[in-house]
Parts: structure tokens; sequence; C-alpha cells
């Protein structure tokens, strides 16, 4: 068991990437605390993962992170893991993206890893080890169309993550950036719901990938184990992309 006696946070917890990563990290021995605003998509989670605390609330709030990390510290005595795969898109291009939809995204995405981060380190460098898992996107490094918010917010969190890593490197804090292509979560379907031709957008997206499908999240969630654990000990700063040759296509 990989995370034997670990205890981690994930956040986005009820859904997709995150639920798939809580479902892998507890068979793998973790102590996990999930965190989502939805609280019926955590307590499937809950089914799934068996034990766990679950926390319900909006990532973007400082006192939700700080009072989460103070929980988990308070039940478990440490903190060896947080994952931040709380997300949100809602399309548009620079011009049609409203001030509200881009301060939403940025709250969810960016807020939701640095206010995270900056709850989770302090008893990391306690500790002297720690792994923090972030979520970008593979859109973060190649760009994409009329995604403006949420590319840039994914952009931001590369360049969190980097700076994140060399600044807390020699308290033995790993912090990584997960990049994924497209994989098929609520979140990708709702992106294709938003197009009147959805079926069409949905074909060229997959056939975008090198490898011609949708990534699932359980393929992602087995890049996070690694980040997780002991395996990836000289790994910090990067971005690992997960995206069926996207990129490289
Ligand atoms: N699915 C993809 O194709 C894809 C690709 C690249 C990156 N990602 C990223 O991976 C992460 C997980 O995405 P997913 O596909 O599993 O999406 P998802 O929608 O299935 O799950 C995201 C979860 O985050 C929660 N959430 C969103 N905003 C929140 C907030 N403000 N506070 C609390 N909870 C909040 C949602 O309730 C949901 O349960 C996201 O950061 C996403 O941007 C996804």
């Amino acid at each position: 068991m990989r995370l034997q006696g670990r205890t981690a946070i994930i956040t986005g917890a009820g859904s997709g990437i995150g639920r798939a990563s809580a479902k892998l990290f507890a068979e793998e021995g973790a102590r996990l605390a999930l965190v989502d605003r939805d609280a019926p998509g955590l307590e499937e989670t809950l089914s799934l993962v068996g034990e766990a605390t679950t926390h319900v609330g909006d990532v973007g709030e400082a006192a939700f992170a700080e009072t989460v990390v103070g929980d988990v510290v308070a039940r478990h005595g440490r903190l060896d893991i947080l994952m931040t795969a709380a997300g949100f898109s809602c399309g548009g291009t620079v011009l049609t993206t409203s001030l509200d939809d881009w301060d939403v995204v940025f709250r969810a995405n960016v807020g939701g890893t640095w206010l995270w981060a900056r709850a989770a380190v302090p008893q990391m460098q306690r500790q002297n080890s720690g792994s923090i898992i972030t979520l970008a996107s593979q859109l973060a490094i190649a760009g994409g169309k009329g995604n403006s918010a949420y590319i840039a917010a994914k952009g931001a969190i590369v360049s969190l993550t980097r700076t994140m890593a060399v600044d807390f490197a020699t308290d033995g804090i790993r912090v990584n950036a997960i990049a994924p292509g497209a994989i098929d979560t609520p979140m990708l379907r709702r992106s294709f719901a938003r197009h009147a031709n959805s079926e069409q957008v949905r074909e060229a997206s997959r056939n975008r990938h090198a490898m011609k499908r949708f990534g699932q999240a359980e393929e992602v969630a087995q890049t996070a184990l690694h980040l997780a654990s002991d395996a990836s000990s000289f790994t910090t700063g990067t971005v690992m992309v997960v995206d069926g040759g996207w990129l490289a296509a």
C-alpha cells in the first residue's frame, strides 16, 4: 500500500478526477478528508471510499481552507498530501466573459489552489514533508478556443505550482501539477453541452488526442498517486501531462 498511514485532503472530491483519486488513495491506505461544495456528490464518494471526513463548502473561501486543515491536523496529527482538484469552467472569449464569471473561475481554480496550499504548508513545514498536487490542464500549455478565463486560471496554477515548489523545496515539500487532456467527467460533458453543435465539438475534441479517445478520471488518479507517494520523491515543480498525446499531436 503506497499511502499507508498518510493523511490526504482532496478538494473537488465530489465528482470526476477528485472522486477517482479519493477512491485510489483509500485503496492505497490513505486517511482522507474530502472537500466539495456538492454535498450529495461527497456522500456518493464517501460510499465508495468507506471511511473519510467530508467537508462541504466553497474552496475559494480562506476560512474554509483553514478550518479543514485545522480539523485534519487535530484529528490525525499530520497532513501529508493536498490535492486541489476542485475546478470550474464557464467558457467564453475575453469579449464574452463577464467580470462575474471571470471572478468565479479564478476563485475556484486559482483561489482553490492558493488558499489551500497556504493553509497546508505550515503543517507540512513542521513535519518537513508533504506533497501538494494541483490541477492544471493541457490547455494551459497549448491554448484553446473560447475558454479564456479557465485557460488563464490554469496557466496561473502552473506558475503558482512552480513558484511554490521552489519556495518550499528545502522544507521537504514537493509541489507538482497534473495537466490532463479531455477527461470524461461531468465537467467535460457540461463544456460540450454549451455548444449548439455539441456532438461535433465532442468528436473534434476526441479526435484531437493522438490516442483518439478521452481519458478516464482513473487514469489521472494514477498520476496523482505517483505524485502523492514516495515513488516521486525527486519530483517537484513539474507539470505532468496526462493527455493521450494531445500536446504531441
Ligand atoms: N475533465 C477534464 O477534461 C479536465 C481537463 C483538464 C483539467 N481538468 C481539471 O481537473 C479538475 C477536476 O475536474 P473534473 O473533470 O473532475 O470536474 P468535475 O466537475 O467532475 O469535478 C469538479 C468538482 O469540483 C467541485 N467544485 C467546483 N468549484 C468548487 C468550489 N468553488 N468549491 C468547492 N467545490 C467546487 C464541483 O462541485 C465538482 O464536484 C478541475 O480542476 C478541472 O479544471 C479537468
